[in-house]
């Protein structure tokens, strides 16, 4: 019923020659497996153009890591939403970890990001998790609450978004979130979401898991009710490691 989704974050790695050159060995490899999974990619801006001459025939999803919540007027280095829209991208990633940490972008913001994207027809895919530190005081629940509230504040329930729950402790370290524990926030984020947007909308909204995915854990996680695909950083990177998760039988 939910889609089971394998996306790819890139983040700052791949120039469009090798875009082009992943793509072209990627794509032969999933088109011949009978994969259920929605593929997405998440590349870095200037990489866009290159994707969508690859992947506009196919079923394929792509779109920007970040947009800026205007469209267009004096933000010098930001991306458009739009813009990205009419280069035929189909989602944008919002509110990624690395954006929230290093690029001190608030919940405010994020909602806005949320709410740009769907008047654009991207499709959203929200990032949330908590750090060590929070986990370790035991206030995942309240940062993940806070973070999903916000996001969803300008969104409505007839709307269609993803969320990717990555815990930032799992991100890039190779300490992948056991089963059992990334499966405890998911249900928590299901039951928030019923709470905030009613059951259709926590019903058909997939949530991702994200955090040292590897083609070796990505089985047993998507094993657990809740978790409705992976985002995936340094293991889409390689086409090797990155179609064996999209490939895998879930
Ligand atoms: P990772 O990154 O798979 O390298 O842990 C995931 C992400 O940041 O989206």
């Amino acid at each position: 019923m939910r889609d089971f989704i394998c996306a790819a974050n890139w983040k700052l790695n791949k120039s469009p020659r090798e875009a082009v050159s992943f793509f072209k060995e990627f794509l032969p490899i999933v088109e011949k497996s009978n994969s259920q999974s929605k593929i997405l990619f998440f590349v870095p801006a200037i990489d866009l153009w290159v994707s969508q001459e690859i992947l506009r025939d196919t079923e394929i999803g792509f779109g920007p890591q970040n947009i800026y919540s205007k469209n267009d007027g004096a933000f010098t280095g930001e991306n458009s939403a739009s813009v990205s829209k009419e280069i035929g991208c189909t989602h944008a990633l919002v509110g990624h970890s690395e954006r929230r940490s290093l690029f001190f972008e608030s919940d405010e913001l994020i909602a806005e990001k949320v709410k740009t994207a769907l008047e654009q027809n991207l499709h959203p895919v929200i990032c949330l998790g908590e750090s060590l530190e929070e986990r370790k005081t035991g206030k995942t629940n309240e940062v993940i609450g806070r973070q999903l509230k916000a996001a969803l504040s300008q969104v409505d329930p007839e709307q269609k978004v993803t969320l990717a729950y990555e815990p930032v402790w799992a991100i890039g370290t190779g300490e992948v979130a056991t089963p059992e524990l990334a499966e405890e926030a998911h249900s928590f984020l299901r039951s928030q979401m019923n709470e905030l947007k009613g059951s259709a909308f926590s019903e058909k909204t997939s949530i991702l898991y994200g955090g040292s995915v590897k083609p070796d854990n990505c089985e047993n996680l998507a094993k657990m009710p809740n978790i409705d695909g992976f985002l995936v950083g340094g293991a889409s990177l390689k086409v090797e490691s990155f179609s064996q998760i999209c490939t895998a039988q879930y």
